[in-house]
């Protein structure tokens, strides 16, 4: 048995999160140490655009992406860190997918099948009203960047999971028509990681308005804590841990000791207030180290472009030979 490729993309919309942190930034980077294994952390720059993302966001959201991950202890010495664009094969690769998917299997794909329910529901004339190729042929897009690097576990959120099924369908039939060319991939699918709530209840998401940036500068952090909604219940009353968002964020951060201790708080009637602060103090003293390197990344974007790039290079030392093996199979080769 080969040993196993891990490879996971990040979009590049939007400022890293603590639900993001929590949810998929820390495991990465606790992998991305683990020598026993092989692992790809890629920018999906490409696949931003399918949401039709103005360039200075896409721009932003790659700088503040990548020095987060940095900040926070990426080992690019071992795994391989790199920006999807910086890659011209995975393009390639994606046409040539494209010509071995079945327009049938896109209709199925849940985002667009979401975006054309949004249309129904408005009583729009077109279902496809606003909808680009791009959205239509993420999954084949997903599919290259899975493919290009042979990986065989895809650790993605739930939301995801269909999208690694439909690689591993697309790849399952070009082997059928081209030989066995190109790596099965299967999903993975954490259910331990903890999905966050955000300031107002709901899942932690930038589409919701309700997030806390990793990186908000202390100020912003602890207004942002003193936000987040709690229940009227006043100091001194017994509180219960189950539905507080306070206490689930707590959790994320603090050892089994320290929630425990909080837990105890909980019962005696912590003062929301105080949990506030407490929760607040936790999280600033956690995340101020890698906060100080992340202002420094920012403020220098050279450092991340040459982290990017020397991650693309190494990247590309896997991708250009085997995409000639690829062009081989399906007949795109030199004459003579
Ligand atoms: N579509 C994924 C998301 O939105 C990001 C992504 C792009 C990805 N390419 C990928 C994830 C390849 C895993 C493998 O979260």
């Amino acid at each position: 048995m080969s040993q196993d490729i891990y490879l996971t993309g990040i979009t590049t919309t939007g400022t890293p999160h603590i639900g993001n942190y929590v949810g998929a930034i820390r495991p990465g980077i606790e992998a991305s140490k683990d020598r026993g294994k092989k692992n790809f952390y890629f920018l999906a720059d490409l696949h931003a655009l399918a949401k039709n993302e103005d360039p200075e966001n896409i721009s932003r959201s790659t700088l503040e992406i990548a020095a987060a991950w940095m900040a926070l202890g990426l080992d690019s010495e071992h795994a391989i860190f790199y920006r999807q664009s910086d890659i011209p094969e995975i393009p390639q690769l994606t046409w040539i997918l494209s010509s071995m998917t079945a327009k049938g299997l896109m209709n199925r794909a849940h985002s667009y099948k979401a975006a054309v329910q949004v249309n129904v529901d408005s009583g729009s004339k077109d279902p496809d009203k606003g909808i680009t190729m791009a959205l239509y042929s993420y999954p084949i897009l997903m599919a290259a960047d899975i493919l290009m690097f042979k990986a065989t576990k895809v650790p993605v959120g739930r939301d995801q999971k269909q999208h690694v099924e439909m690689a591993r369908d697309v790849a399952q039939r070009f082997n059928h028509h081209y030989g066995d060319v190109l790596v099965l991939p299967e999903p993975v699918i954490d259910d331990n990681t903890a999905v966050l709530s955000g300031l107002d209840g709901r899942k932690m998401s930038k589409s919701y308005n309700n997030a806390i940036p990793v990186f908000a500068p202390e100020k912003q952090l602890r207004k942002l804590i003193m936000k987040i909604k709690t229940n009227s219940l006043e100091p001194g009353e017994p509180k219960n841990t189950a539905d507080s968002t306070l206490f689930d964020i707590f959790k994320a951060f603090a050892n089994d000791a320290e929630t425990n201790a909080i837990a105890k708080r909980y019962a005696e009637g912590i003062a929301w207030g105080e949990m506030k602060q407490i929760l607040f103090e936790y999280i600033n003293d956690h995340i101020t180290p890698a906060r100080d390197k992340y202002e420094r990344l920012t403020g220098d974007p050279a450092i991340v472009e040459a982290e990017l790039r020397k991650g693309a290079a190494r990247a590309r030392e896997i991708a250009v030979p085997y995409l000639e093996e690829i062009r081989d199979a399906i007949g795109i080769r030199r004459l003579g």
